[in-house]
């Protein structure tokens, strides 16, 4: 009886390159039917390789398109490679000479076999070719300094200075420029100054050709949040949100098994952000530099409920507790939309729990405090047995993952849709009304 000799081997497969074609060739030449191992983003990740280009579906599509895989899976975990090789019944395991005495303990469940190393060529070499970003920061010193610091970390990234930081050592040896000058010197800019400054920095950064990563709302008025969309598609540029949330591994899970059905039809989703900066005992000249809930929270909190109920509600109802004319210090958006409903609180001078419960017909999604910092989820059943809990790393709160995701975006010359257009315009006309007391209820 003839039995299929299986192979497999495993790797990242970023950029795919000749030495990853011959590894393959040869390995598929030592069985009849090859299994080819792609690591998935927050595997790399976690062991520490950061610098990957494409995203895990990318590098799926490479090593599709060689056309010597049988068949692709996925690499999650530490500890798969067993598992797989006794679950797919796998007779030879390969990999390169670089890992020559690695693998020596899966020989007690198959052959291991190195072949060795394609000479002179590697994903690192094709990622260093790559010409590197230059990245100017733009806004206040104090986010600049976390978002600098894990810039650092990414390969392809250079942070020539900062418009905005001055006068602050925690900056260190960062130049500061002017707003003109360092657009000047930059490919691409960072920009998380206050909501009123966003729109002429965005719209000047286009228009002078630079690709832009920018937290929402990009303007006060949400028609110039369309026109800047606009602007990019026509300048041929990268124009992303900066929601880091949006980026997260756990976020981004938690959408797809929404979507996919996990809990039934979704019924609900309530979101809370707030923080507390006690602005209300604050000396005046100091409230200026403060963001208000909308500026500060707004985008976060409504983005899950834009994108898993879509923005064709039917009511919205904004109650809003102010302290001038600009600045709310709490805010509550209801929406009523045909066949679900939505919440979102948003705090600056009033504190909650900060969680997301997203219910459905079948189970609900429970993601505990902060819940827009979470590695964290629960999917929650009437039988409790069923519960399923999920984990995923979130390294640097989020900024790392923006910003490859920025790179990425740059690199390929395209804006890898992680939130919507159609969401980014809803922000920011909510955000809107808010800031222009337009059909709102001030309590
Ligand atoms: N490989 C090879 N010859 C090369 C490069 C890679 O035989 N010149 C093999 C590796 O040994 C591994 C597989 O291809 O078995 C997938 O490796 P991967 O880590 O994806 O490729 P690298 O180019 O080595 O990536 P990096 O530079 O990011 O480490």
């Amino acid at each position: 009886m003839f039995t299929l000799r299986k192979v497999i081997t495993y790797g990242t497969f970023d950029m795919i390159h000749q030495g990853h074609i011959n590894i393959l060739k040869r390995a598929k030449s030592l069985g009849d039917y090859l299994i080819v191992g792609v690591t998935s983003d927050d595997f790399d990740f976690r062991r520490g390789k950061i610098n990957v280009q494409q995203s895990m579906m990318e590098r799926v599509e490479g090593v599709k398109g060689t056309g010597l895989a049988d068949q692709i899976i996925i690499e999650e975990y530490e500890g798969q490679k067993i598992d797989d090789i006794n679950r797919l019944d796998i007779d030879t395991f390969v990999i390169g000479s670089d890992w020559k005495g690695k693998f020596d303990y899966l020989s007690d469940y198959c052959r291991v076999v190195y072949i060795e190393r394609t000479q002179g060529i590697s994903s690192t070499q094709i990622r260093s070719q790559h010409n590197h970003i230059r990245l100017g920061l733009v806004g206040n010193a104090k986010r600049l300094w976390k978002v600098a610091n894990e810039a650092v970390a990414i390969n392809g990234i250079d942070i020539v200075g900062t418009s905005g930081g001055e006068h602050d050592s925690c900056l260190g040896e960062l130049p500061d420029y002017s707003f003109n000058e360092l657009i000047d010197k930059s490919d691409a800019v960072f920009i998380e100054s206050d909501v009123k400054d966003r729109y002429e920095q965005v719209n000047y950064a286009l228009n002078n050709g630079k690709h832009v990563l920018c937290d929402l709302p990009m303007s006060i008025v949400s028609e110039k949040q369309h026109e800047l969309l606009e602007t990019a598609r026509q300048n041929n540029c990268v124009l992303m949100s900066g929601i880091k949330t949006a980026y997260s591994t756990a976020y981004y899970r938690l959408l797809l098994m929404v979507k996919s059905g996990e809990i039934g039809d979704v019924v609900s989703v309530e979101t809370t952000c707030t923080s507390l900066d006690e602005i209300l005992k604050m000396p005046e000249y100091m409230k200026n530099n403060v963001w208000s809930s909308m500026d500060a929270w707004g985008a976060t909190a409504l983005m899950p409920i834009f994108q898993i109920l879509g923005t064709n509600y039917m009511q919205r109802r904004i109650t809003t507790k102010k302290l001038d004319d600009y600045f709310d210090i709490f805010t509550k958006i209801d929406f009523v939309y045909k066949h679900a409903v939505a919440t979102a609180k948003v705090g600056k001078g009033v504190k909650s729990e900060g969680e997301m419960i997203i219910s459905g017909t079948k189970g609900y999604v429970y993601v505990p405090a902060p819940w827009w910092k979470t590695a964290y989820f629960e999917i929650r059943y009437e039988d409790q047995n069923k519960n399923k809990r999920f984990f995923y790393e979130l390294e640097g709160e989020g900024f790392r993952y923006e910003l490859i995701n920025f790179l990425r975006a740059i690199n390929h010359g395209r804006t890898i849709n992680y939130t919507e257009d159609s969401v980014i315009n809803e922000i920011s006309s909510v955000c809107e009304d808010v800031y222009k007391s337009k059909n709102v209820e001030e309590i």
